[in-house]
């Protein structure tokens, strides 16, 4: 069964917008998850320019909910990600000027580092994934890194299919990536720009546990709700 981790991350991208309350991400939170998310994912980006910290706190104190938070790998966030307290982390590569990620961890260049925060999150059981680019290189790195687990970038996928441009070399990319991911023992995610029709494609890949979509599904939302959105990413994904 694969699982649905829905990123709230742009809930708080419009509150902010108005530098007031509304909408709160931390009922938006409880409310995917009624709508039958799996778990809830949210960003303590550097800039904080979407999730708050308070939001955060307040997010991982909801009972009976998943909470995978994405962090870098800069101190004062590992920090904090420690005492928020999330069921999972997930370490994503951070630049100040990039509007999203624009891609997965550069692995060769901070893998101490990388190994160093997941071993102290590993002492506190906290799960851990590593976003990387479909390389089958950083797949065999994360796992020598002591990765519970790899978030597969799949950016690059998505906008093919966005373009209506050939996919398959890229699919089976990512297809090849996903197989040795899980003959290693790393459970498989997948995420970054995904909507209905990559996610479908993706889905045929048994490999992939969880997918984490964002921005599609709270843009879908303004059109026709979050109920309906996430029950239909639900039956694509089954
Ligand atoms: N997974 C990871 C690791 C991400 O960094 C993001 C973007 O914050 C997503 C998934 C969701 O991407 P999108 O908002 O494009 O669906």
């Amino acid at each position: 069964m694969k699982r649905l981790g829905v990123n709230i991350d742009h809930v708080a991208t419009l509150r902010n917008a108005r530098g007031e309350f509304h909408p709160d991400p931390f009922i938006a939170a409880k409310f995917v998850k009624k709508q039958g998310a799996d778990s809830i994912t949210i960003h303590l980006r550097e800039d904080r320019r979407h999730i708050k910290d308070l939001d955060a706190k307040k997010i991982c104190s909801i009972k009976n909910l998943l909470v995978n938070l994405e962090i870098s790998i800069k101190n004062e966030i590992v920090k904090n990600a420690l005492k928020i307290k999330p069921d999972f982390i997930c370490i994503v590569p951070e630049n100040r000027k990039e509007i999203t990620t624009e891609g997965g961890l550069n692995l060769r260049k901070n893998q101490r580092k990388i190994k160093s925060i997941i071993r102290l999150f590993r002492n506190k059981k906290i799960r851990t994934s590593l976003f990387i680019n479909p390389s089958l290189n950083d797949i065999l790195i994360s796992k020598n890194l002591g990765a519970d687990c790899i978030e597969i970038h799949t950016g690059r996928f998505a906008t093919l299919v966005k373009s209506k441009k050939k996919i398959k070399k890229e699919f089976l990319r990512i297809k090849k990536c996903s197989i040795l991911a899980s003959k290693i023992g790393l459970e498989v995610h997948a995420g970054h720009g995904l909507d209905f029709r990559s996610t479908k494609f993706l889905s045929k890949i048994n490999e992939i546990k969880e997918f984490n979509i964002g921005h599609f599904i709270i843009g879908e939302s303004i059109f026709h709700g979050f109920n309906k959105v996430i029950k239909k990413f639900k039956r694509i994904i089954k």
